[in-house]
């Protein structure tokens, strides 16, 4: 007799959708929001596809009521969002902006009523334009103190009920791609001593908000950081291959990993940083490796890593052209980097815990036809990705939760609104949202806490 087993995630796993303020909220200039560096930059013409901005987005700050009584309607009991620093502080640092307080203490109330937990991201990019003037934003250090001032601000307003806090998400989209590569806001190509500089401060400012949370969380308060690991996938899971992806993973992350869980710069990445190597206090370390609660960790591809012939730690395989990937032109498709990526940070840095706070697609999905879009694509890509999820925890990796990114369509950043990671589709010029197939399936493995 066959007998279909459903695998079933741990008791008590956190399920949920994951968003960001300046990919949904619009009401890009209301209620006293000052210009974000993103506002900045997507109103240069030619930096985001189409010549889209962040103005009107989802128009979720006016429609926010809705989309929680969709999330509840989809059996959501947590929610990863993050709240506008220009919002809550116009400008960067002074005055409170009492407005902005406002919607965020609604938004929770509506949470709360609706039985949502939230998971709050503190910066999710969206830095108030006015401290990139005053003094390049994240390339000076008086930037740690600006945001030191805005994590207490909004933990002392919101941890009554916000009891998970994140304190930076992807370091390296807002500072190596942001003052590095220029394809991320500000959009600046500065020499790689700046760049290390913007990171040195990210770190500590992930430090500042470590210690807000402990200062004014209240009880019962978590914080972590949420990274985007780079991920070497075993070409075959033999220990050669899997010792080449623990020296890439080492390799790789020691830029965020070293100083955040051993307290100080990779030797490594000192000495090939050279003169361009970020300058640092004594003291630094004790603020950015503070001890946290978990590690948020954001995967949706990786790269193929094996033992290298040459007597090097690992080799890299190059995609062959045919290899799958979808609308987004830099997502390989990899269930196994959710099985990888929590091992590997696990028993490389000793995260206490996992929770998966972003994974999913970019499509061009079409829209609704008789009210359905069946993008069987991300349905299916979202299942496998949950299996090698489901065998990490069964090899006993501390996977806590999982976040589907994400709960609608919103600002793919440069790439504008066509590209579409939401379960929920989101009509740009209605505002209508509905709920694709993938979130119908996604609303029962919730339900049941088992892969269906
Ligand atoms: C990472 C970012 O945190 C999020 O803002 C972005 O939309 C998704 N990945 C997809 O690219």
């Amino acid at each position: 007799m066959i007998i279909h087993q459903k695998p079933t995630f741990p008791k008590n796993f956190v399920w949920g959708f994951a968003t960001a303020a300046p990919q949904i909220e619009g009401a890009g200039r209301e209620d006293g929001k000052s210009e974000s560096v993103w506002d900045r930059y997507a109103r240069q013409p030619g930096t985001i596809h189409n010549n889209d901005n962040l103005d009107v987005a989802c128009q979720h700050y006016h429609l926010y009521k809705e989309d929680i009584a969709l999330m509840r309607s989809l059996g959501a009991k947590n929610y990863r969002l993050s709240i506008a620093w220009p919002r809550i502080l116009p400008g960067g640092d002074g005055a409170v902006n009492q407005k902005g307080v406002d919607f965020y203490h609604r938004l929770f109330d509506t949470m709360m009523e609706n039985g949502i937990t939230p998971w709050v991201t503190m910066y999710h990019w969206d830095m108030p334009q006015v401290l990139e003037d005053r003094f390049g934003g994240w390339r000076d250090r008086r930037v740690v103190d600006a945001f030191a001032n805005y994590a207490q601000t909004i933990v002392k307003a919101y941890g009554d009920r916000v009891k998970n806090w994140i304190t930076l998400n992807e370091i390296s989209c807002f500072t190596y791609y942001a003052y590095g590569t220029g394809v991320k806001a500000p959009g600046l190509k500065l020499p790689e001593g700046i760049v290390n500089q913007t990171y040195h401060h990210a770190l500590l400012s992930h430090g500042e908000a470590v210690r807000a949370v402990r200062e004014y969380g209240g009880p019962g308060a978590r914080v972590g950081l949420t990274d985007n690991a780079l991920v070497g996938v075993p070409v075959t899971e033999t220990a050669e291959d899997i010792a080449a992806a623990h020296a890439y993973f080492i390799e790789a992350n020691c830029r965020t990993f070293e100083p955040i869980y051993r307290g100080h710069y990779h030797p490594d990445y000192l000495q090939s940083a050279g003169a361009n190597a970020p300058r640092f206090e004594a003291d630094d370390f004790k603020l950015i490796s503070q001890p946290t609660d978990f590690l948020g960790m954001n995967l949706y591809s990786g790269l193929f890593v094996r033992a290298a012939q040459n007597g090097a730690k690992y080799e890299i395989l190059d995609f062959p052209p045919s290899y799958p990937q979808a609308d987004n032109t830099w997502q390989k498709i990899m269930p196994q980097v959710l099985y990888w990526g929590p091992r590997l940070a696990v028993e490389i840095c000793g995260a206490p815990a996992i929770y998966i706070t972003e994974n999913g697609c970019g499509y061009n999905d079409a829209p609704p036809v008789n009210g359905e879009v069946h993008d069987l694509h991300r349905r299916d890509l979202v299942r496998n990705y949950l299996g090698e999820l489901h065998r990490a925890i069964r090899d006993g990796v501390p996977v806590e939760g999982y976040f589907l990114w994400s709960f609608m369509d919103n600002f793919e950043w440069d790439e504008g609104y066509a590209r579409r990671f939401g379960a929920v589709y989101c009509d740009y010029q209605t505002f209508k949202r509905t709920p694709k197939l993938s979130a119908r399936w996604y609303s029962k493995v919730m339900a049941g806490n088992c892969l269906l």
